[in-house]
């Protein structure tokens, strides 16, 4: 029998508190890897769409926008700037939920990305510099060889297992300009909840987005109900 909590009645008011409740609850309890991974759909400069996992930072209930990091000169990067509508699934199989988010990206702060790139570890910190994320390389032994090149740079160990500690005194290694945060501000957002005999609980949420210097203002969001 699946045990679920099916969506209020009426519908909230808006959808991301609940969103980010789901994705908290799903911390909480571990039983996965990694409960904040989402799929995240983009599309190209030819109208190709591609999507791959990334991680969920944060949920910005209110101004309402989800928080993720790469390199901004990645596939994703390349197709975000050529097209900032970005679509994100997440799932969590034990809790039968799917979040769905749609909408449009723009790049975090740089005091923003700074501040996160500088709370890494810093054998991601030296990564980050060594991998042109998405570029072809010859071999594994020729990235290994940047990534030792990269971490003599910046007068590092060459990194080792993660819980490797920070070298005394503390590793200087600015945040690269090609890596940092993105929002995905939401325009519409689904949320799923697996029923018995594929009677799901699904409703959908929509606002409208005006650009607005860097970020958007947002309408008021409409709650529907959707048929599994
Ligand atoms: C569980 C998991 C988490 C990941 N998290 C990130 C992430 O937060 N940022 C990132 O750039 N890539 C992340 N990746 C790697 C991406 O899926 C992808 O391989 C990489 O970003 C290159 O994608 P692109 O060529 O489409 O830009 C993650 C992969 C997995 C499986």
């Amino acid at each position: 029998m699946i045990r679920t909590e099916f969506l209020p009645d009426p519908l909230p008011p808006e959808p991301l508190a609940l969103a980010a409740d789901w994705l908290a609850e799903a911390t909480r309890l571990a039983a996965q890897p990694n409960p904040n991974a989402m799929v995240l759909a983009t599309v190209g400069a030819q109208d190709e769409p591609s999507a791959r996992v990334v991680l969920c930072k944060e949920i910005v209930v209110a101004p309402g926008y989800v928080c993720f990091y790469t390199n901004y000169h990645s596939r994703k990067g390349r197709a975000l700037a050529a097209n900032p509508r970005a679509a994100l699934v997440m799932h969590w199989d034990h809790l039968h939920r799917q979040v769905r988010i749609e909408g449009m990206v723009v790049a975090a702060p740089a005091a923003e990305s700074d501040t996160y790139f500088a709370s890494r570890p810093w054998q991601r910190r030296i990564g980050a510099w060594a991998s042109e994320q998405s570029e072809p390389v010859a071999s594994r032994a020729v990235l290994l060889d940047a990534l030792a090149a990269t971490a003599t740079r910046f007068h590092a160990p060459v990194p080792g297992p993660e819980d490797d500690p920070e070298p005394v005194p503390p590793l200087v290694i600015p945040r690269p300009p090609h890596w940092g945060g993105y929002h995905l501000w939401a325009s519409a957002v689904e949320l799923w909840v697996e029923g018995e005999s594929r009677i799901h609980d699904r409703a959908r949420w929509e606002r409208r987005l005006v650009p607005a210097a860097g970020a958007f203002a947002a309408g008021p969001w409409h709650a529907t109900r959707l048929q599994p």
